[in-house]
């Protein structure tokens, strides 16, 4: 194992991002004992001038107790905060970054071993080419001491293929591959990492998992509030961008790739990148993006924006694994429910003799969140003394089997991938290029107005065209059926 000091410097540390979620999520990283506390340093870097107590302060009302306790212990926020230091600068300016590496190297004299630098990067993206050049001029780890530097990058990664190719292009200047994590928080979550293991693991799913038997697949996402507050930013970028493009197109990856060579992190993101190849160029016709009513009333979006916050967009996959399957992504903002899930729907029965295809399709269902479950909806005999079929479900629901056990949160993992240097649930720069290829020509569109936002009513299920698209492309909707989480005994 590594030894020696690990610095974790969060820049950016006033804003949401970082108080939200970087925080809280190396708060519960510490408190369970996975951080090296003896040799772990915490810094907050942002322009507005502060003392330690004062970013300590503001951080406490983010913090919040573990899963299944009451109240956050006292003493658990008290530890981590005498971790944190606070360091004022601006983004683009020597002096901060100068005094910034004079701090961390302080606490990195006073100890033995290796020197590991991690900068997480709780910024908009349009600083990240200045932070990453202060960086690697003055906050570099000590080569002397051995260890490493290494950066995390959130989307949004440019607006499109050109833009998103001119940040990697300068980030690349600066830094190796091998040092660069950007994160995809989706591919944090228990159950997208269990894709893996049920695909690649289970006999029982290999045989099936084709064109032969799977009809459709839907990845859905689904909001039941606005843009509330985030209207200014969100109108900039649109669902496609915040959502489909990287969290959705991310669990298709895991749903279509093949196996990889190995769990090798670069085998696997190997497998992705080809999946991502083999994706068609995407029809207008089985595209349908919404926009909410009311979402233009937020005084920061324009009256006249054609900004989706719903999508419904079919993606092809042109393989032999995959030909004829319409890949179904949807996601939306202010709808009905909320809820993340993975949808395989299987073929119908060939010749079947109990006309249970009234009833509805075998379907396989991964629910991300909430309510983490895996269910596999089979028709069977209605119990009783008349021969009669009925829908129902094998259900291996985590909060009834795993009752015991803590799902970390998305966030948690990953900080640890990082510090672990595993790239695995990690984007590389190749597939978050293809990932652009396959959106920017209809972003293109919608940003020039040659398509427009069919409105919806706020919580509903989003415009009727989607669901028609969705039939029209082969998803049979099944009726009178609903899952329901099993309650705990
Ligand atoms: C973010 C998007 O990446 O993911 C947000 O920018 C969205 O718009 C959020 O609300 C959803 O994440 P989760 O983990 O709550 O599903």
């Amino acid at each position: 194992p590594e030894t020696g000091c690990l610095s974790i410097i969060v820049l950016g540390a006033s804003g949401d991002l970082a108080k939200k979620k970087t925080f809280p999520a190396l708060f519960h990283l510490h408190r369970q004992g996975f951080l090296e506390s003896d040799v772990l340093h915490i810094f907050g870097y942002a322009r507005s001038k502060m003392s330690d107590n004062e970013m300590r302060d503001r951080l406490r009302g983010y913090l919040t107790p573990c899963q299944g306790c009451e109240v956050l212990r006292e003493e658990d926020v008290s530890k981590f905060m005498e971790l944190i230091k606070y360091v004022s600068g601006s983004y683009d300016a020597e002096e901060g970054f100068l005094l910034l590496d004079k701090e961390i190297s302080a606490v990195e004299d006073s100890t033995e071993g290796s020197s590991r630098r991690l900068f997480y990067f709780a910024l908009p993206p349009s600083v990240y080419p200045p932070v990453c050049k202060m960086i690697k001029s003055f906050c570099m780890s000590k080569s002397d001491k051995g260890g490493w530097t290494r950066i995390v990058v959130e989307k949004p990664f440019g607006r499109d293929l050109d833009s998103a190719e001119a940040l990697s292009t300068q980030i690349g200047e600066l830094f190796d591959e091998s040092q660069i994590y950007r994160i995809d928080h989706y591919l944090g979550k228990e159950l997208v990492q269990n894709l893996l293991v049920l695909r690649f693991a289970n006999r029982l799913f290999l045989p099936l998992w084709n064109h032969e038997n799977i009809s459709n697949v839907q990845i859905v996402f689904k909001e039941d509030f606005g843009t509330e507050g985030r209207g200014g930013y969100f109108n900039q970028y649109g669902i496609i961008r915040d959502i489909l493009q990287n969290h959705l197109l991310q669990v298709l990856c895991l749903v279509a790739m093949e196996k990889p060579v190995s769990l090798k992190p670069e085998h696997i993101r190997d497998a992705k990148v080809k999946v991502l190849q083999s994706i068609l160029p995407i029809n207008d016709e089985e595209v349908v993006i919404g926009q909410y009513e009311g979402y233009k009333d937020d005084p920061t979006v324009p009256k006249d924006s054609n900004t989706p916050t719903f999508a419904t967009m079919v993606l092809r996959i042109h393989n032999e694994r995959w030909e004829g399957v319409p890949f179904i992504l949807k996601a939306g903002k202010s709808l009905n429910s909320k809820k993340a899930e993975i949808r395989v729907q299987f073929k119908d029965v060939p010749g079947d003799i109990f006309k249970s295809k009234k009833l509805g399709r075998n379907e396989f269902v991964i629910r991300l969140q909430p309510s983490e479950a895996i269910y596999l909806k089979l028709t069977v005999k209605e119990p009783g003394l008349e021969m009669k079929t009925a829908l129902s479900e094998l259900d291996l629901s985590y909060r009834q089997r795993y009752q015991d056990v803590v799902i970390p949160e998305a966030y948690e993992r990953l900080i640890l991938d990082t510090i672990r240097g595993d790239q695995q649930h990690f984007v590389r720069r190749d597939e978050l290029k293809v990932a652009w290829e396959i959106f920017t020509p209809y972003l293109h569109k919608i940003d020039k107005n040659e398509v427009h936002s069919v409105p919806y009513k706020p919580g509903s299920r989003g415009p009727v065209e989607a669901d028609k698209l969705a039939e029209k492309v082969g998803y049979v909707q099944t009726h009178g059926y609903v899952w329901i989480p099993p309650t705990l005994a």
